[in-house]
């Protein structure tokens, strides 16, 4: 049985559509990555499956359960972290740990065990009042409070958004120890860095699904041959870059420009000269292996 099974699903507000035919399915285990720009859809799909708000069209399940017709037996199948407001800010690291036990109808002692490794390092900090955590510890205790009725499954919704380097490092580390515990899952990001310690990935858009696979995969499909640009002004570079009939895509991507191109040959012999003749100091051209950026920027390209 799949984990979870999305089965067409639409969802608009004000008749804005914010989902449009969602259609996927998570294995159990596995760290399912939804990848997606703000406005997505990433949220408003986390609200249908942990049955917060009812979709337009469409069906899914979460197991065997159905979000509409078992809606109350899933909110005890399921760990929710929503992006931001999950815990009570006046309350201690322990009571809010207690209080989201006691929901649930059980105590932190009875499943100590699953949430040991991650409340082990916000523990000394117990009697602290949430408000007063850093945003590490808050995710950290947010995520204990998502898992402390012992969920099938787990929803994260931007867990790492405004969340130090370090800690979300840690973060993806803990993941990865759920899943070894048969957890499953789903977790949204903006950031294409974490897409590839994901199992598999639906690149999200506009409410729309563009591409599901395997993070390896999208990289090894990745057809069009690559280059990094720099150069002294990276800002007109890309105008120029834009305005060369030979070049097909140009992306800005952290230090340097990505391009593709019509036509491969002239890239060496042409391209540095086209940019010299523009006036560009300090050029570099270097042919590149694609990210994971690379591949939602070809997708989205291609829409
Ligand atoms: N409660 C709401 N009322 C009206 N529009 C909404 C509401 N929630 C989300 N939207 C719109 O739906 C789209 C998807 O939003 P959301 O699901 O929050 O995406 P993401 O989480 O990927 O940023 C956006 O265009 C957003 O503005
Ligand atoms: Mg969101």
């Amino acid at each position: 049985m799949k984990a979870v099974t999305v089965s067409h699903i639409s969802k608009s507000y004000a008749k804005i559509p914010a989902l449009q035919d969602i259609c996927f399915e998570a294995e159990p285990g596995e760290i399912f990555g939804l990848i997606g720009p703000d406005g997505a859809g990433k949220t408003t799909l986390f609200r249908i499956l942990t049955t917060l708000i009812l979709p337009d069209k469409g069906s899914a399940t979460i197991g065997s359960l159905d979000i509409i017709k078992d809606y109350r037996e899933i909110r005890t199948r399921v760990g929710y972290m929503p992006g931001r407001f999950s815990l009570y800010q006046d309350l201690t690291v322990e009571e809010n740990l207690r209080f989201f036990a006691t929901v649930f109808n059980t105590t932190i002692e009875e499943n100590y065990d699953l949430i040991k490794n991650i409340y082990q390092q916000i523990e000394p900090f117990k009697t602290r009042r949430a408000k007063a955590l850093s945003g590490g510890m808050k995710q950290k205790l947010a995520l204990c409070c998502a898992l402390i009725h012992k969920p099938d499954i787990l929803f994260l919704d931007e867990p790492t958004t405004g969340v130090d380097p370090v800690s979300r490092k840690e973060l993806w580390e803990m993941l990865k120890s759920l899943r070894e515990q048969n957890i499953t899952i789903l977790v949204s990001t903006p950031y294409m860095d974490e897409a590839g310690l994901c199992d598999r990935i639906a690149f999200m858009t506009g409410g729309r699904i563009l591409r599901i696979d395997s993070p390896q995969n999208m990289i090894a499909q990745y057809q069009d041959p690559l280059w990094a640009v720099r150069g002294k002004n990276m800002h007109k570079l890309l105008n120029d870059l834009r305005s060369n009939k030979n070049v097909k895509t140009s992306f800005a991507f952290g230090d340097a420009h990505h391009i593709t191109c019509y036509d491969e040959a002239l890239i060496e012999k042409e391209l540095e000269k086209f940019l010299l003749e523009k006036g560009h100091e300090e050029i570099l051209i270097k042919p590149i292996t694609a990210t994971i950026e690379d591949c939602f920027m070809q997708l989205t390209n291609h829409e």
